[in-house]
């Protein structure tokens, strides 16, 4: 079995600083990035910007800069998120690098000397917000302006020489690639809109662009810079140091084990994408996840209703751990969910602080007073104890299966199920009656310290600093982590040091 995982988000366009919805999905990918690295596998997990195309020249424009300026503003601001979300990224690609260039170019060279390539005119609906060719049946007119009746962003009538990818060509070909391949587009909902979007017939795509110039060159051809998407898609192979298909990072990571993306963007990933791939003749990745979106009270978010959330804001106020673990728990992955301080300060009382954080202090200073700081004798299990221990045993091939389905929600709420067994447990063996019956108190305590690990060790990929201090109590640092050991109900060493922690979550009154 290939233990090589490939993850990867979306590159963003820093046409302004980052808000919630680019948070999520890092934060998403992240959670999968950490959950693979501690199964043991080799992870490469890319993030990036996006930052060619009429967009951006555009917004450099309106700000006054010159394109590569704007963008080295605004793309650091993406990088400095990496920090503060504590993502485990292994690069950061931005499209305007050498390498992404010399990578996109050549990619064109294979498309033009395989014939998917002509040269034609376009005229059609082009949205710049999207930077996306529509169709007259996706347009309407809205109060006089023509708008794209899927993403609601304003289109503009274009008329220019292009270059077209043979795309209708590859129809065929694509509803095969999907049935032959049926977990590719994920969640299954998705996949549906998309199959019927390619059955209902695809014309061919328009790849450059002649009226502005902010862009890879077509080469051969200066007047033409390359279609925004054919460049940005690109960057998952550019990171793996293609074209060079020798490189390390390619033969290893390539095909990509999945793309995490937002709803708005599965036609590129899950049609374009996988076509220019086939007529290249490299191997598509293995799957894209198109998640929903995060609203802002019920609406989405947008610059003109200024409701844009930012997740720097919330940090501050909550902490990091916090709004990953309200993100990963309380929006169901692959639908929309929304955000509010209400429900954000519920989360973190009840699950973080009353839940996880109180189980690790009860357990911790009961132990230290009655036991010392040290993982206590262990006579025997009973059969409460067995029970309790081995759901973890129990479910662990399902929870690997459902993590490598992206099922998210299925993780999140084995974990919570977990620590209110935990804390059950431990009221209901009522350690602290149990003085007079040391062997049993002893076991009770042993027996909830291994809970404490094998939940830590859980709720890694999800609160990593929380689960680290949490998983210092053993003296488990961030490399010793061990997925598998969650099947393991003796693998702390009696008579081991323990250490105590500070408070994990303050409760919020
Ligand atoms: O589309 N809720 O970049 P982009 C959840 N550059 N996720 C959201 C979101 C929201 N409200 N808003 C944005 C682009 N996202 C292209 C991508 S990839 C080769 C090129 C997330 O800056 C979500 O992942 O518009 C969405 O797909 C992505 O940000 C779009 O970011
Ligand atoms: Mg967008």
């Amino acid at each position: 079995m290939d233990k090589n995982f490939y993850i990867t988000t979306p590159i963003y366009y820093p046409s302004a600083k980052p808000h919630m919805g680019h948070a999520y999905s890092s934060i998403v990918s992240d959670f999968f990035a950490r959950l693979k690295k501690i199964q043991g596998y080799d992870v490469f997990f890319l993030t990036g910007t996006d930052e060619h195309g009429q967009k951006i020249q555009r917004a450099a424009e309106s700000n006054g800069k010159d394109p590569i300026k704007f963008c080295d503003e605004i793309s650091k601001t993406f990088k400095d998120l990496c920090k503060t979300l504590n993502l485990s990224n292994n690069d950061f690609i931005r499209t305007t690098e050498g390498r992404h260039k010399k990578s996109v170019e050549n990619l064109w060279n294979i498309l033009e000397n395989k014939k998917e390539i002509y040269l034609s005119k376009y005229s059609g609906w082009y949205s710049v917000s999207d930077e996306a060719f529509y169709a007259d049946d996706e347009i309407e007119e809205v109060n006089g302006s023509k708008i794209c009746k899927i993403s609601g962003s304003k289109v503009e009538w274009l008329e220019e020489e292009s270059y077209f990818f043979k795309l209708s060509k590859w129809q065929s070909s694509l509803l095969k690639f999907y049935e032959d391949n049926p977990e590719f587009i994920l969640p299954e909902t998705r996949k549906n809109e998309v199959i019927s979007f390619v059955k209902s017939g695809l014309k061919d795509l328009s790849i450059s662009r002649k009226s502005f110039s902010w862009g890879i060159k077509v080469p051969n051809n200066d007047d033409h810079v390359i279609y925004v998407w054919l460049d940005a898609l690109t960057n998952y192979l550019s990171a793996l140091n293609y074209p060079n298909v020798n490189d390390n990072l390619y033969k290893k990571f390539w095909p990509a084990s999945v793309h995490i993306i937002g709803k708005d963007i599965l036609r590129f990933h899950a049609i374009y994408w996988p076509a220019f791939l086939l007529a290249a003749d490299i191997e598509p990745p293995k799957r894209v996840y198109g998640h929903g979106w995060i609203l802002s009270g019920d609406e989405k978010m947008s610059k003109s209703k200024g409701n844009i959330l930012d997740p720097i804001e919330i940090i501050d106020k909550y902490g990091l751990d916090p709004l990953r673990y309200y993100l990963l728990k309380e929006v169901s992955f692959g639908n929309d969910g929304n955000i509010s301080n209400e429900k954000l300060e519920n989360c973190i009382n009840s699950d973080l602080a009353n839940n996880y954080g109180n189980l690790c202090q009860r357990v911790i200073s009961f132990c230290e007073k009655n036991i010392g700081l040290k993982v206590p004798d262990v006579d025997k299990f009973n059969n409460d104890d067995v029970e309790i221990l081995n759901i973890f045993k129990i479910n662990f091939e399902n929870l690997k299966n459902q993590i490598d389905k992206q099922n998210i929600n299925f993780y999140l709420n084995f974990i919570v199920d977990q620590l209110f067994k935990a804390n059950k447990y431990f009221n209901d063996q009522e350690p602290w009656k149990k003085k007079t019956d040391i062997k049993r108190l002893n076991t009770i305590v042993y027996v909830a310290l291994e809970i404490i690990r094998k939940i830590s060790i859980l709720l890694y990929p999800i609160i990593p600093e929380s689960s680290l201090k949490a998983l210092h109590i053993f003296n488990i640092s961030e490399k010793d982590i061990d997925f598998e050991t969650i099947l393991d109900n003796n693998f702390l060493n009696k008579g081991d040091k323990i250490n105590k922690i500070q408070i994990l979550f303050n409760k919020i009154t």
